[in-house]
């Protein structure tokens, strides 16, 4: 039996209403097992500007810096959309990133069987898709300076630098080595590098990393022809490492093989302290407060929690059979459901998959 304690931050939208989803999975797992997990709230995002006037408070990020582990929702809306820059929601995202030096942000895309009919991909195209696109997550176009907008010869222009420390690739290159070690052996590095320097640097680093894993095949490929490979032929893919732009567009365009957005999730490692897992979808003002919001990706993010923070390999093990269960069963919400599927409300799948593992006498 062990004792965690999980920094909880629910953010905006649809955020509320999947990571208490990823709770109560979370507790039935606590109870499942006999673990002790202890949660502490902190506000980000829309919400902490609101009540404290910054995107990320001082107080959240001490809340985050003393856990095990983050378990995060999902930051933005409209209501901050012309918000300056340091007052918007995704500031605090990329803020939480980068103070807990979260470089590697892991989003694994998994074919469902019983998902086949949800993508508007065929079958033969995305039968057995288990891929996973290592997204560097606190360098690139997200992070280079200078940024912001600037008046030359009375000019108005805007700038935004993709920029990389030899280092920061490294560390996401020779990680990604690693991860495709465990599974099966290949990695594809995506870039730009017929127009980019820094793809350019990219690739020579790439090449160098991969001398030290004489194992692992690598192959380089240009992130357009990457987005298309994505949709002709995703069975060819194993392991994606990619700058952090090229990492949020692809993966968003990934999430369709499995069939929805909601069903994605994501660890985001840090080269220092705890890891924050979070879906990889956004807070979907569109359905946010509605009880329509697919709890999957959070679930299956609180999951990774359990397998890569706390090393609890069985746990995780029974979130994700439960998971398949209830989606075999054809349990399905709103952006999943198929023709003649009842769709079901948030809570309703959260109910049913605590149920499955509560009752899998498979599990123990
Ligand atoms: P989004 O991911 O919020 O939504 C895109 C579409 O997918 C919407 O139609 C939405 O309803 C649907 N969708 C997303 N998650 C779903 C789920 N779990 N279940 C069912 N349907 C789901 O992207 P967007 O609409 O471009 O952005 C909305 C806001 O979210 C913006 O403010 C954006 O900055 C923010 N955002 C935050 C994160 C994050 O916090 N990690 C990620 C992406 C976008
Ligand atoms: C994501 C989101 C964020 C990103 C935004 C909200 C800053 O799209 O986590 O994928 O672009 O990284
Ligand atoms: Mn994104």
């Amino acid at each position: 039996m062990g004792s965690y304690r999980i920094a909880v931050l629910p953010g905006d939208g649809i955020g509320n209403e999947v990571t208490r989803g990823a709770i109560e999975i979370l507790k039935t797992i606590e109870t499942r097992f006999g673990h002790q997990f202890a949660f502490e709230f902190g506000l980000i995002g829309g919400a902490a500007i609101d009540q404290k006037g910054t995107p990320l408070p001082d107080e959240t990020l001490a809340i985050c810096r003393e856990s095990d582990a983050v378990l995060l929702g999902a930051v933005g809306g409209p209501k901050w959309d012309r918000n300056p820059a340091h007052l918007r929601p995704e500031k605090g995202l990329l803020q939480i990133r980068k103070e807990m030096n979260l470089f590697a942000n892991l989003r694994p895309v998994k074919f469902y069987d019983s998902l086949t009919d949800s993508s508007p991909l065929k079958k033969e195209v995305i039968q057995g898709v288990d891929l996973l696109i290592v997204r560097e997550l606190t360098g690139g176009l997200y992070f280079g300076k200078p940024s912001g907008r600037i008046v030359e010869n009375g000019e108005e222009k805007a700038v935004d630098t993709l920029l990389y420390k030899k280092e920061e690739i490294q560390r996401i290159v020779k990680t990604a080595f690693e991860l495709a070690r465990k599974r099966k052996k290949k990695v594809t590095s995506v870039d730009k590098a017929n127009v980019l320097e820094s793809s350019r640097m990219w690739r020579e680093i790439t090449e160098e990393i991969a001398q030290d894993f004489p194992d692992v095949t690598l192959e380089h490929m240009l992130v357009d022809n990457a987005a298309m490979q994505l949709i002709r032929s995703p069975q060819q893919f194993d392991v994606i490492v990619t700058e952090n732009m090229f990492g949020d567009i692809l993966s968003d365009e990934a999430s369709m093989l499995t069939g929805s957005l909601g069903m994605l999730p994501s660890a985001s490692l840090s080269a220092s302290g705890p890891s924050l897992y979070e879906p990889v979808h956004g807070s979907a003002p569109d359905i946010a407060g509605q009880n329509k919001a697919n709890p999957i990706a959070a679930i299956l993010s609180a999951a990774m929690m359990l397998r890569l923070s706390f090393g609890l390999a069985k746990e995780a093990d029974a979130v994700e059979k439960a998971v398949q269960q209830v989606l075999a069963a054809g349990l399905r919400t709103a952006d999943i459901a198929q023709k003649g599927h009842r769709a079901v409300s948030t809570e309703e799948m959260v109910n049913e998959i605590k149920a499955v593992i509560l009752d899998n006498e498979a599990i123990s």
